[in-house]
Order: C-alpha cells, then sequence, then structure tokens
C-alpha cells in the first residue's frame, strides 16, 4: 500500500512536469508562426485585408473538410468527386484508395491525367514551408510548385511526391518511393530517392 502510494505520488509528479513543460514550450512559441503562415497564403491566393483573412479561413475550411471525406473514403468516384471539389485537376478513368493525402493548401497546384492510380498512404504535396521556426523560414521560404502526374502512372501505396515535380506517362512508382525528381514516361522507379530501374516498352 505505502509502495502504490509512492508510485502514484511520482506519476503524478511526473505527469505535472510533464504537462508544465508542454505549456511552457507552447507558450513560448512566437505567435507570429500561423499570421506569417496565413499572409503567405493570402498572398499566394491573391487576398488582402480583413476580408481577404476570412476568405483565406473559409476556403481553408472547406479544402479540409472535402479532404477529409475524401482520405477516408473507401469509394474511389467518391473520393475523386471531393478532390476535384477541392480545385485538384483529376482526368478520366482514374482510381483513388483511401487515405491518400493532396496538399491541404494548395489542391489546385495538382494534376492528375487519365487512368491514373494512385494508391493508400500517398502523400502529395505542392509546397513546403518551414512552419514554425522563423530562422529556418528565412533560410528555407515556403516554396510551392506543380506536381503533374500524367496519364497511366502507377502510383504505389506509400509514396511521397514533393512539389514542382513531373510524374511521365505510364510511370510506375514502387511502395514507398520519395520522389524528389521528376519521373520519366514508361519506366519504374523504386527507393528514397526514387531513382528508375526499369523501363516499360
Ligand atoms: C513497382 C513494382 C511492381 C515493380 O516490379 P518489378 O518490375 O517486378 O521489379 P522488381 O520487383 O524486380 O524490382 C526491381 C528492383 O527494384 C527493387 N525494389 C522493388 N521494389 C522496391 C521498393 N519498394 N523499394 C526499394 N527497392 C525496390 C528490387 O529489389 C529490385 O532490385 P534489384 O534489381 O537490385 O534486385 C514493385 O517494385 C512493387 O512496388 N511491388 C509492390 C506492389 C504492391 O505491393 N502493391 C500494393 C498494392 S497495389
Amino acid at each position: 500500500m505505502f509502495s502504490l502510494n509512492i508510485i502514484n505520488k511520482f506519476l503524478v509528479h511526473k505527469c505535472y512536469n510533464h504537462i508544465l513543460k508542454l505549456t511552457v514550450e507552447v507558450t513560448m512559441q512566437p505567435e507570429d508562426n500561423f499570421k506569417i503562415a496565413e499572409q503567405e497564403l493570402m498572398k499566394d491566393y491573391g487576398y488582402s485585408g480583413i476580408w481577404g483573412r476570412i476568405k483565406v479561413r473559409f476556403r481553408f475550411m472547406k479544402s479540409w473538410i472535402l479532404h477529409s471525406l475524401a482520405y477516408s473514403s473507401p469509394v474511389p468516384s467518391f473520393s475523386i468527386s471531393m478532390q476535384r471539389a477541392r480545385g485538384v485537376k483529376i482526368g478520366k478513368g482514374c482510381h483513388i484508395s483511401p487515405y491518400v493525402l493532396i496538399d491541404l493548401l494548395y489542391p489546385h497546384l495538382v494534376t492528375i491525367g487519365d487512368n491514373v492510380s494512385i494508391g493508400s498512404n500517398t502523400m502529395i504535396f505542392a509546397h513546403s514551408n518551414m512552419s514554425a521556426n522563423n530562422n529556418l523560414h528565412k533560410i528555407y521560404p515556403r516554396k510551392t510548385g506543380n506536381v503533374t502526374i500524367k496519364s497511366g502512372a502507377m502510383i504505389m501505396p506509400g509514396t511521397i511526391i514533393t512539389n514542382n515535380i513531373t510524374i511521365g506517362e505510364n510511370a510506375v512508382t514502387s511502395v514507398g518511393s520519395v520522389v524528389v525528381s521528376d519521373i520519366p514516361d514508361n519506366c519504374v522507379v523504386v527507393g528514397n530517392p526514387a531513382r528508375v530501374v526499369k523501363k516499360i516498352s
């Protein structure tokens, strides 16, 4: 009984310290990170002023709700409709599996051709940003770039595609590939960074 009491007190103390540490860390974050990100996003969307701030928030909320519906849907046609409603350009006859992340802020920069398949847990990013570290943000400012996946490509599960990338026609990215440069037409790529291992004739 006595030892249980000591363990209990020890755990409460540990938890308390942890919560205190988290609170300090959170309150120490410079408040302007969110504002900087929001202003950059407004600039990219062509919005300004108070009305622009309202519009950017509504636009993000709409995009996020549609993405959430697409993300968890096991029905590819529904998922595709939701992604199109967010602004992703998607051709005919495509298949998008559940749990595919398509850039939350810049969906309109993603273009997917006809008959493209995208496996679960693929992530497609049309931007990069060092959101919470102002120093890193100066060194690596926000970058955006179109992602184009051309017709017939097969994006295997777990592929990660960074911004400013074109994936060629009928190209295949193997499971878990990390695509950081353009992929030519008719080839198979594997690994991190994705490299061509086969040509498909
Ligand atoms: C893309 C794919 C179909 C290509 O198949 P393939 O043409 O028969 O090519 P191979 O399997 O012979 O692979 C070619 C080379 O890439 C390597 N490789 C294959 N997949 C890899 C991966 N995910 N990561 C790293 N290397 C990989 C192989 O080891 C092989 O290397 P080697 O030549 O040094 O031996 C296959 O790599 C793949 O991703 N299969 C998984 C499919 C899957 O599980 N899909 C989930 C449901 S859709």
